[in-house]
């Protein structure tokens, strides 16, 4: 905490693949929620810093290159730029978005390599690997397929089963075959590679994770159930070409590792450092990343949470806390991870091949980003995986934002408009019905404020319906458009109230929808600096309700929402898939 009070926070959320634009799911249990938790810790006045970047090392990418018949390179150049502009149009307002086969990444992660040699935590070994003879290449581990030793899953990925969720080594499959030939003519052979020596950090690890007890609970419970499997050591190299270097500390190549480099978990996650690095040199400002990174230098009183799915959970609770604290040099740690379940396309996977499932490219084709973003978040994967449906979808779209967003924003708007000449009425005394409504506030919008703080994205949404709600239930005891046939000044008080309510309603609405939030502050006028949502400006009701300037003239939106046709769920089903056959 800074001496005015406010905070330092450091957000990231888990670095998406670099091969191909991520689907709904995706974006919902990572980029989404950091970026709404991003907007609204800004919004409440704090230095937030929000990194992402493409995750771009690794087999995926060496072989999706190749399907391609382009240069690995070439193809994230091309890859990062599709997958920046999809981030863009989501309105993820990243503060940079990186790329882990930057130079800032490679050093760092030879850094770290060395480092943690020199702690003793970092040997040689000789461990066997599978080699596929018609591939001619070892297969790493995602790339060997086979029968789960657990639970007996067949299609089993060798770095980990889909089934039991158990990480595992592909030696240990039963019947591996390559898969990316489906040859079974794979053998086992011997390589030598670097070896992380997790397992002396096992204590560590646990004591910190259990004193912990802040967490959301999700990341929490998944780290304690590795933690009770027991840490094993992990291999950080691999026999590749595209990836970092394993370089001794003068910067020559490692002997016996000339062909080989780090294995790409153990290089994305420091990306999260080296895309600060590379956010802080595009700033001009080349050390700035080390106030948020070195403790030492700034960062003791950041914040830092990630977000990620909940395949991520070992790899940010384990891997990479390994990585930092096995330095013992003072970098640092995540303070709080939040992580999701699934999103499921109806119950079932999303699937390109079997044409299962909207990518974020494809759905902003169809609807703004807000529109998604608003479902994705009322409908998040916080408590268990949740379903996408076109009816959900149709059904949160119409009666959320068009019916109880967007018919208040207009009604107000276009009553001002007509009777009012299109100023904020200055007439009128607050009565009962302004009184309910700043009760119901006092109590709604500490509590909405509270789930964000949790990073409880469902409820925040739910809270932030149930305030629109409200509004709506006000107008209707207020009856400005009754009372103005009688006694325009108590219909005065009902315009100006319900004018401020959409003012705020579009304030609150801002990390959520951001695009149909700014056209509603901006019908209304509210300044840049009236649209925060700060503890001051949240803490005084009856200001709030009396916030815009009397007389001040504010114009209706345009539309704001389009409400979802019947026939356009029927189109989207049949293109992009629906209640499974
Ligand atoms: N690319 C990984 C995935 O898609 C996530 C990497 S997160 C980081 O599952 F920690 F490595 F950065
Ligand atoms: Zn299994």
């Amino acid at each position: 905490m800074t001496n005015n009070g406010s905070r330092r926070i450091l957000v990231t959320s888990a670095l998406p693949y670099i091969n191909g634009v991520k689907h709904l799911g995706n974006l919902a249990g990572s980029m989404l929620p950091a970026d709404i938790y991003a907007r609204f810790q800004r919004l409440r006045g704090h230095d937030v810093l929000y990194i992402c970047a493409t995750d771009e090392h690794g087999t995926p990418a060496e072989l999706a290159a190749q399907a391609a018949g382009i240069d690995v390179r070439a193809y994230c150049d091309e890859q990062h730029e599709i997958q920046k502009k999809a981030g863009d149009d989501f309105l993820l307002s990243y503060d940079h978005f990186g790329r882990s086969s930057g130079e800032e990444n490679a050093r760092l992660t030879q850094h770290f390599a060395n480092v943690l040699e020199a702690n003793d935590l970092i040997e040689e070994r000789v461990m066997e690997q599978v080699y596929s003879v018609d591939d001619g290449r070892f297969l790493p581990d995602r790339y060997v397929e086979g029968t789960c030793p657990h639970c007996a899953f067949e299609k089993a990925r060798g770095d980990q089963c889909d089934n039991c969720g158990r990480l595992l080594d592909p030696v240990d499959l039963i019947n591996p075959y390559s898969a990316v030939s489906g040859s079974k003519n794979v053998e086992i052979r011997e390589t030598r590679h670097l070896f992380l020596q997790q397992s002396k950090m096992q204590d560590t690890i646990r004591e910190w994770i259990e004193a912990a007890t802040d967490w959301p609970p999700l990341a929490r419970s998944i780290a304690l159930k590795w933690l009770d499997e027991g840490l094993r050591d992990r291999a950080i190299t691999r026999d590749l070409s595209w990836g970092v270097p394993v370089l001794n500390p003068d910067g020559s190549v490692r002997e016996g590792f000339e062909n080989k480099v780090f294995y790409v978990w153990f290089d994305a996650p420091i990306e999260y450092i080296g895309a600060t690095e590379e956010w802080a040199k595009i700033n001009g400002e080349p050390d700035a990343w080390r106030r948020w990174w070195r403790t030492d230098e700034g960062a003791d009183d950041v914040e830092y949470v990630q977000f990620m799915g909940k395949d991520n959970v070992a790899f940010h609770t384990v891997g990479f806390p390994v990585t930092i604290l096995g330095s013992k040099e003072p970098w640092k740690l995540v303070d709080s991870l939040k992580a999701f379940n699934w999103v499921t396309w109806y119950g079932g996977k999303f699937s390109t091949s079997n044409k299962r499932g909207v990518f974020m490219d494809q759905a902003l084709d169809l609807l703004p980003a807000d529109y998604w973003r608003w479902y994705l978040t009322s409908n998040a994967p916080e408590g268990s995986d949740a379903a996408f449906t076109w009816e959900g979808f149709q059904s949160a779209i119409n009666s959320d934002l068009a019916n109880v967003l967007g018919n208040f924003v207009n009604r107000i708007t276009k009553y001002c408009a007509s009777k009012f000449d299109g100023k904020v009425p200055d007439a009128g005394e607050p009565g009962d019905a302004e009184a309910w409504i700043a009760a119901e506030l006092e109590t709604r919008l500490p509590q909405l404020v509270q789930h964000y703080e949790n990073m409880e994205f469902r409820k925040a949404a739910a809270e932030t319906r149930a305030i629109w709600a409200a509004g709506n239930e006000y107008l209707t005891k207020a009856e400005p458009w009754v009372k103005y046939k009688t006694d325009v000044d108590a219909a005065a008080i009902g315009v100006r109230t319900g004018l401020n309510l959409a003012a705020l309603f579009g304030i609150i609405a801002q990390p959520i929808i951001p695009e149909a939030a700014a056209m509603i502050l901006d019908a209304l006028g509210v300044p840049n600096d009236r649209r925060t949502m700060t503890p001051e400006a949240l803490s005084d009701v009856s200001a709030l309700l009396d916030a815009l300037p009397r007389g001040h003239e504010i114009t209706p939106p345009d539309v704001l929402f389009r409400k979802i046709e019947d026939e356009q769920v029927a189109e989207w089903t049949e293109r992009f898939g629906g209640e499974p056959a």
